[in-house]
């Protein structure tokens, strides 16, 4: 096995400096027993169903580190629900969406989702916020919005603080407010981006960070790549997309389908998701936001508003032409249906290849 437990790791008592987020709870659980470090987004689930997910998680890792990521925006309404918000919208959009639903037959949900049952606002992020800083996570992370409140609370309660950050100005905002962990996550991410590569973001984010750690995200899906980033100064990578290709992530058959089909060219930053810019697998319902006389998406959390339902629906009936998901320029590194263990598996023995094809270079008489 390579020494590749930088000092993070050795914070985090962690086997390899691989980092994986996910939603799915399965996900996060086989990524610790693999010896990586996961991190539960919890952005999407509804704050009375918080405790529950997180007690069920806290019991099967059986003492296994983990940490919980939110997605804080700032300039989200003081309280929200989708049918206020869905009475305040522009007739526009509304007759847009409704041609488009009548033009895919798109059935509406059966089932509730987050998507359809919640709108981001400051009182669903303080009950998510409270249900994060009760449970044993030992790290926060945060995206998208930095809380000066939250960050202090989680390290007095001991919990190691992250924010994912996308550029020079947002990680020295970061850094100002104490953050302990700065995740340089490139515009290759899948999710909500900025606009600089993952490459070029972090050297800088290293510099600028100085002894902060730094940890590397977006367009990540091979151990060389992660080797690549220690090398740049990173203690280790933080990956997303690529556990959709995971059993445990249960994605649905038609996405799978598409994320093996699909490589790198096939991601687009859109705003058509959640009204922030956010790099999604394209599929038409996707395209159907960039035709000409297509409005401009709304913002957060009003596009989610519009178009929730049809998230909600395109997942559950398996909508093979229209169905999308976040995922990042990485998706090249996702080939077949796989499970979390193989993946971190072939991570760490590429990692191991990468590491003798260097050695030997190195040792190349001039
Ligand atoms: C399906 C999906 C959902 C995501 N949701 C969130 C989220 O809720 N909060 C967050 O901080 N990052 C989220 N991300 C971004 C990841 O944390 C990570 O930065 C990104 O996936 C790294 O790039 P990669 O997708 O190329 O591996 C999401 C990514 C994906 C693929």
């Amino acid at each position: 096995m390579l020494p590749f437990q930088t000092p993070l790791c050795q914070r985090l008592g962690i086997a390899h400096p691989i980092f994986g987020f996910s939603h799915e709870p399965d996900v996060v659980v086989a990524i610790a027993q693999a010896g990586g470090f996961p991190v539960l987004g919890l952005a999407r689930d509804a704050p009375q169903d918080i405790p529950a997910i997180v007690r069920d998680v806290e019991a099967r890792l059986a003492g296994l580190p983990y940490g919980i990521d939110l997605m804080l925006p700032a300039q989200v309404p003081e309280q929200a629900d989708p049918q206020s918000l869905q009475a305040a919208l522009p007739p526009a959009h509304v007759a847009f969406v409704a041609g488009l639903r009548e033009r895919f037959a798109i059935p509406p949900p059966g089932k509730p989702s987050f998507f359809t049952a919640h709108a981001r606002s400051e009182a669903l992020f303080q009950a998510q916020i409270d249900a994060v800083l009760n449970s044993k996570a030992c790290a926060v992370a945060t995206a998208i919005g930095l809380r000066a409140e939250l960050i202090a609370e989680a390290k007095r309660r001991g919990k190691l603080t992250f924010s994912l950050i996308g550029s020079v100005r947002h990680a020295r905002k970061a850094l100002d407010m104490g953050v302990e962990v700065l995740v340089a996550q490139g515009y290759d991410a899948g999710g909500h981006t900025g606009t600089v590569g993952t490459m070029s973001l972090l050297p800088q984010i290293v510099e600028l960070a100085q002894n902060t750690p730094v940890l590397a995200a977006g367009g990540i899906a091979t151990g060389a790549q992660i080797l690549g980033c220690i090398c740049s100064g990173a203690q280790g990578a933080w990956l997303g997309t690529l556990w959709m290709a995971a059993q445990e992530n249960h994605t649905p058959p038609a996405l799978l389908d598409r994320l093996i089909a699909s490589n790198s060219e096939d991601t687009i930053i859109s705003r058509a998701h959640s009204g922030k810019p956010c790099r999604v697998l394209r599929s038409d319902w996707i395209d159907a936001w960039n035709e000409a006389g297509a409005p401009p998406p709304l913002g957060m959390p009003h596009q989610q508003a519009l178009t929730g339902d049809v998230f909600a629906s395109i997942h559950e009936h398996n909508n093979a032409r229209l169905i999308y998901e976040a995922a990042g320029q990485s998706v090249f590194g996702i080939r077949e249906r796989t499970t979390v263990a193989a993946q971190m598996d072939l991570l760490v023995a590429q990692m191991d290849r990468a590491w003798d094809r260097m050695a030997g270079w190195a040792q190349q008489p001039a």
